[in-house]
């Protein structure tokens, strides 16, 4: 099957690379000259492991191509992609731009029969309009079907994800498009939606609200555990451990991030007010999430006051999860930020995300450090901010060594608190009643008390 895949993101990408690797030819579009010219010279414009070795396998034995020009990948190809991007624009909605534009250009460049397929997140009610402005701008007189094609990928994790995906869906009303894709599919052997265009589109939104909430519900179960002295890592392992529950997507943290949830989650919201229907769980989930970090940095300025000037924190994790060099959305860069404001200086490391965080952070009051271990020298205390599995199996002892001061702020419960309390740091995670949480919960009463002292002798 010929494939033209238009747009070199993270989806379009990954896909334009598996779908070469399944044996079909497959052409990348790319308007942008520079990101084109560095994938075919084997360099990906993202971090995502295994990806790059597809690429170049599939290029070298030629069935993987990239040009820029969107006519030259239509008129070669039967099954269209677009995997565009859709931000979040001012209103909470999708910024659809990128997708007419597209839309608009493949009409223009039909020589024959071709599937349109979306792949790119897009609120009900986009396909029937991309049909709409193919049929406008048509040239000649093709015959073409749109579908709709949601993809599940994690970032981290895509080519994974696309190889053994929990299920395809395929949304379209004409049944030649659904059985071509469906060739494209089966060879997987995993389930495969087939459904209209519009259902198709809301499982995408649906799914990824479902995820936000299932993480935010866990957020605020972690409140609730912190002041009733539970522990919400052991209460999430009971919880998942039921299999109508799962136990993925229950850790708790400082919030979800990233260029999908957020995005996704407000444009759902959008498009139920859009109906006349005020989606009160959807609200209550973006609202939680704000308040998750603020929550979190409410803990560091009920330890040292609200001024940190004479304060250098090490912060390990920058991108928006682990495995990944994306801080889209990122709490942990919205954190750093926090405590920058707050007159902090912070000696930061991630992984992957260093040289993102430096396009976004500057060099104002941060110092960029080679390894984890680097960030401590000179710091008050250590914060975690990503879920990178390196750090969870960090030296305790060169930790506590190499500290000024024996404090962790835990915004993703990667240690073990007992052997973090026993080694003698004074510990706050998330969820928790740690005893950084008793010390400031002691500090709170004791400044009270002398508030209340001082209001008498007035
Ligand atoms: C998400 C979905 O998981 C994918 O299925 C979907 O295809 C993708 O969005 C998309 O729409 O393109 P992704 O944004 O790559 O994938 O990242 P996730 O792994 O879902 O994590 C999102 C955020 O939730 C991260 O900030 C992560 O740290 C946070 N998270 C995740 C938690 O705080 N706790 C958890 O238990 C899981």
């Amino acid at each position: 099957m010929k494939i033209c895949v238009v747009g070199t993101g993270y989806v379009g990408l990954v896909g334009a690379a598996i779908f070469s690797d399944w044996g079909n030819p497959v052409i990348g579009v790319d308007k942008d000259e520079n990101k084109i010219g560095r994938i075919k010279a084997g360099e990906m414009p993202i971090y995502e492991p295994g990806l790059s070795e597809i690429v170049l396998k599939n290029i070298k034995e030629g069935s993987l191509s990239f040009t820029t020009s969107l006519a030259e990948g239509v008129k070669e190809s039967e099954v269209v992609f677009i995997c565009v991007g859709t931000p979040q624009s001012e209103s909470g909605a999708a910024d659809l731009s990128a997708v007419w534009s597209v839309a608009k250009e493949i009409a223009q460049n039909m020589n024959g029969y071709k599937v349109i397929v979306i792949k790119s997140t897009v609120p009900v009610g986009t396909n029937e309009r991309v049909k709409k402005i193919i049929q406008e701008n048509l040239s000649g007189n093709c015959d073409f079907d749109v579908a709709s094609n949601p993809e599940f990928l994690r970032e981290g994790c895509s080519v994974e994800d696309m190889r053994n995906p929990d299920r395809n869906v395929i949304g379209s009303d004409s049944p030649k498009a659904l059985s071509i894709l469906r060739s494209l599919y089966e060879h997987l052997g995993k389930p495969i939606v087939e459904c209209d265009l519009r259902s198709a589109e809301m499982i995408k939104y649906a799914s990824n609200a479902f995820l936000a909430t299932k993480i935010t519900f866990v957020n605020e179960m972690a409140q609730v555990c912190e002041r009733a002295g539970a522990d919400i890592s052991v209460v999430s392992k009971g919880m998942g451990l039921d299999r109508r529950i799962g136990h993925y997507f229950l850790n708790a943290g400082i919030g979800y991030g990233g260029s999908c949830f957020p995005k996704d989650v407000a444009a759902l919201y959008k498009t139920s007010s859009d109906q006349d229907y005020d989606f009160n769980l959807v609200r209550g989930v973006m609202n939680v999430n704000k308040s998750q970090k603020e929550y979190f940095l409410q803990k560091v300025f009920r330890y040292y006051g609200k001024n940190l000037s004479n304060k250098r924190f090490a912060v390990l994790g920058l991108a928006f999860k682990n495995d990944t060099d994306d801080i889209r959305e990122s709490v942990a860069i919205e954190i750093v930020k926090y405590l920058r404001g707050a007159g902090a200086l912070l000696s930061v490391y991630d992984p992957q995300a260093m040289y993102n965080s430096k396009q976004i952070l500057g060099d104002n009051g941060i110092k960029y450090c080679l390894d984890k271990y680097e960030t401590l020298e000179g710091s008050d205390a250590l914060f975690i901010l990503t879920e990178w599995k390196e750090f969870a199996s960090l030296d305790l002892e060169k930790v506590k060594l190499t500290l000024r001061e024996p404090v962790i702020f835990d915004g993703r419960n990667l240690l073990d608190w007992r052997k973090v309390e026993s080694l003698g740091f004074t510990y706050f995670a998330v969820g928790k009643r740690t005893n950084g949480v008793e010390k400031i919960e002691r500090k709170d009463v004791y400044s009270t008390a002398i508030l209340k002292n001082e209001n008498n002798h007035h």
